[in-house]
C-alpha cells in the first residue's frame, strides 16, 4: 500500500488533536478531545499526564477509523506540543509520579524568586536564552523534587526522568524505548545552553538537577523511533514545540519573517538565522527548528493569556457561551461606544514578555455605571491586540527591522472584531490563512522531511491562502492614545499586585 499521509498530533494547553494530511497538503481527517484543567490552588495550572497519553493513545486511532484509513498508508508521524509543561515519571512503572506541572502555572514562583535573588538572571539568560520565570520548566522540576523527598530518592537511584509533553509521549508510543525531545523543546526549559547545544552541567548543578532525568536532544525532523498503531509500524519523524512548528507551518524560512498564533497564550515568534539573536527588551532568544544538521535560532514574545481570557469569559464568568459570540459582543459594544476606555489586563498568570511579571494579577480599568458584558468582552479582545503591540514594538527595536504586515493563525485568529481592532492599533495588514491550523501543519512538514515525502523544503506545498485586513489611518491617533491607556493600566495593575 502506498504512503499517502502524515499524521500529526498537536498536544495543546487546552485539547489535543489528530490530524491527517496528504502530499498537497490538504487536511484529510481531524479529531479533537478537550484537556481537562485541573486548578488546586489559584494561580496554579495541572494536567493529568495519563489523560493525555490515552486521549492521544484514542484519538490516533479514532482519525483514522472515522476516516476509514488504513494505518499502513501513514507514511510518518509528528509530535506538536505545548512547551514547557513538566512531566516525571517512573522509568520502571512507565507512571507519571506528579501532576504535569503546566506552563502557566506559578506554584514554583518561589524557585524563580530564589534564582533572581542569586543574581543568576545574566548568566542564565547567556546560557539559554530565557529570563529566569516559573514558565519555564526547570523551576517546575526543582518544585516538585522539593515537595516530595520520594522523588529526590527516585532521582538518586536513576529511576526519575523528566521530558515536557513531546517526550513522555515519545516514550510512552515507543513504549519506553525512546526518551528524546528535539532542539526547540530543550531550549524552553532553562536547563539547554542554545549555544553549545548541550544540557548544561553548570545549571543543572545550580538547580540540584541530575542529568540522567534528562531525554536524549536531536534535530525538530529526525529518526524518533516508531510506534504500533492498529498492528502497523509507523516512524516517529518529527517533534517540535507548538509554536516553533507554527513558525514552520507558516514556511517563515527566511531570516525576519514572523508569525503570531493565538492558542490558549498568543507566542509571537521571529526566525533569526543560524544566530541567536540577543534581546535587551524581554524577548527570549530560542530555537526555531533543528534540520539537517544545522540550527535556525529565533526571537519570542511569550503572552501568557490570549485565548484563555475568551475561555475566561466563557466559562468563568460566564458571559458568553462561545468564542464566537466574543466577536459579535465586541461589535455590539463598538457600534454603541466607538470608543470605549475600558482596559482589561489579562494577566491572570502573570505577565509575559516583555514585562516578565510573574505576580502581577488580572485587573480592569475605568468600568462606569454603563458599562455592560459586550464592553468587558470587546475590552478582554483589544488586550490581545494591546499585548502584541507590547512585544512587537520591543522587536522592532532589538532587530531594527519594521514590518508592514503580520501574519496571525490560532483559533482566536478567526475573530474579525481582533484583526480590524490590531491592524488600526499596529497601523499594519494582518494575513491570516483561511485554515488556522499552522502548528498541525508545521509537525506534518517536519516529519514528511524526514521520511522523504516531502525532498525538501522547496518541495513542501503551497501556504493555504491568506486573507488580508487593511488597516485605516485615519485611526493612528486614537489608538496611540488608547495604547497609552493600556500602558498605565499595566503599570497600575503591576502597583497593586499582592505579595503572598
Ligand atoms: O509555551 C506555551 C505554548 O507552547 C502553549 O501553546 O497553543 O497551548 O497556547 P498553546
Amino acid at each position: 500500500m502506498t504512503k499517502e499521509y502524515v499524521m500529526a498530533i498537536d498536544q495543546g494547553t487546552t485539547s489535543t488533536r489528530v490530524i491527517l494530511y496528504d502530499k498537497n497538503g490538504n487536511t484529510v481527517g481531524m479529531v479533537k478531545k478537550e484537556l481537562p484543567q485541573i486548578f488546586q490552588e489559584p494561580g496554579w495550572v495541572e494536567h493529568d499526564a495519563n489523560q493525555i497519553w490515552i486521549d492521544t493513545e484514542w484519538l490516533m486511532q479514532q482519525v483514522l477509523t472515522k476516516y476509514d484509513i488504513p494505518a499502513q498508508e501513514i507514511d510518518s508521524i509528528g509530535i506538536t506540543n505545548q512547551r514547557e509543561t513538566t512531566v516525571l515519571w517512573d522509568r520502571e512503572t512507565g507512571e507519571p509520579v506528579a501532576p504535569a506541572i503546566v506552563w502557566q502555572s506559578k506554584q514554583s514562583n518561589i524557585m524563580a524568586d530564589k534564582l533572581k535573588e542569586n543574581h543568576l538572571e545574566e548568566k542564565i539568560y547567556d546560557k539559554t536564552g530565557l529570563w529566569i520565570d516559573s514558565y519555564f520548566s526547570a523551576t517546575k522540576i526543582m518544585w516538585l523534587l522539593d515537595q516530595n523527598s520520594e522523588l529526590k530518592q527516585l532521582m538518586d537511584e536513576d529511576r526519575l526522568r523528566f521530558g515536557t509533553i513531546d517526550s513522555w509521549l515519545l516514550w510512552k508510543l515507543t513504549r519506553g524505548k525512546a526518551h528524546a525531545t528535539d532542539y526547540t523543546n530543550a531550549s524552553r526549559t532553562m536547563l539547554f545552553n542554545i549555544h553549545t547545544l548541550q544540557w548544561d552541567p553548570e545549571l543543572l548543578d545550580l538547580y540540584g538537577i541530575n542529568p540522567n532525568l534528562l531525554p536524549k536532544v536531536k534535530n525538530s525532523s529526525d529518526d524518533f523511533g516508531e510506534t504500533i498503531l492498529k498492528g502497523v509500524p509507523i516512524k516517529i519523524g518529527a517533534l517540535a514545540g507548538d509554536q516553533q512548528a507554527a513558525l514552520f507551518g507558516h514556511q517563515a524560512f527566511k531570516p525576519g519573517s514572523i508569525k503570531s498564533t493565538y492558542g490558549t497564550g498568543a507566542f509571537i515568534v521571529m526566525n533569526t538565522g543560524d544566530q541567536p539573536k540577543v534581546s535587551k527588551h524581554g524577548l527570549l532568544t530560542t530555537i526555531a527548528y533543528g534540520l539537517n544538521g544545522k540550527i535556525t535560532y529565533a526571537l519570542e514574545g511569550s503572552i501568557f493569556v490570549a485565548g484563555s481570557a475568551v475561555q475566561w469569559l466563557e466559562e468563568g464568568m460566564d458571559i458568553i457561551d462561545n468564542s464566537a459570540m466574543s466577536a459579535e459582543y465586541a461589535y455590539q459594544s463598538s457600534q454603541s461606544v466607538p470608543y470605549q476606555d475600558i482596559y482589561l489586563v489579562p494577566a491572570f498568570t502573570g505577565l509575559g514578555a516583555p514585562y516578565w511579571d510573574q505576580k502581577i494579577r488580572g485587573a480592569a480599568f475605568g468600568l462606569t455605571r454603563a458599562t455592560r458584558n459586550q464592553d468587558l468582552v470587546r475590552a478582554t479582545i483589544e488586550s490581545l491586540a494591546y499585548q502584541t503591540k507590547d512585544v512587537l514594538d520591543v522587536m522592532t527595536v532589538d532587530t531594527g527591522l519594521t514590518r508592514t504586515h503580520l501574519s496571525i493563525d490560532g483559533g482566536a485568529a478567526a475573530n474579525e472584531y481582533l484583526h480590524e481592532f490590531m491592524a488600526d492599533l499596529l497601523q499594519i495588514k494582518i494575513t491570516r490563512p483561511r485554515k488556522l491550523e499552522m502548528t498541525a501543519r508545521g509537525i506534518a512538514y517536519l516529519a514528511g522531511l524526514q521520511s522523504g515525502f516531502w525532498s525538501s523544503i522547496d518541495q513542501l506545498p503551497d501556504n493555504p491562502e491568506m486573507l488580508t485586513v487593511d488597516y485605516n489611518e485615519e485611526h493612528k491617533q486614537t489608538m496611540q492614545k488608547h495604547y497609552e491607556n493600556w500602558q498605565k493600566s499595566v503599570k497600575a495593575a503591576q502597583k497593586f499586585a499582592y505579595h503572598r
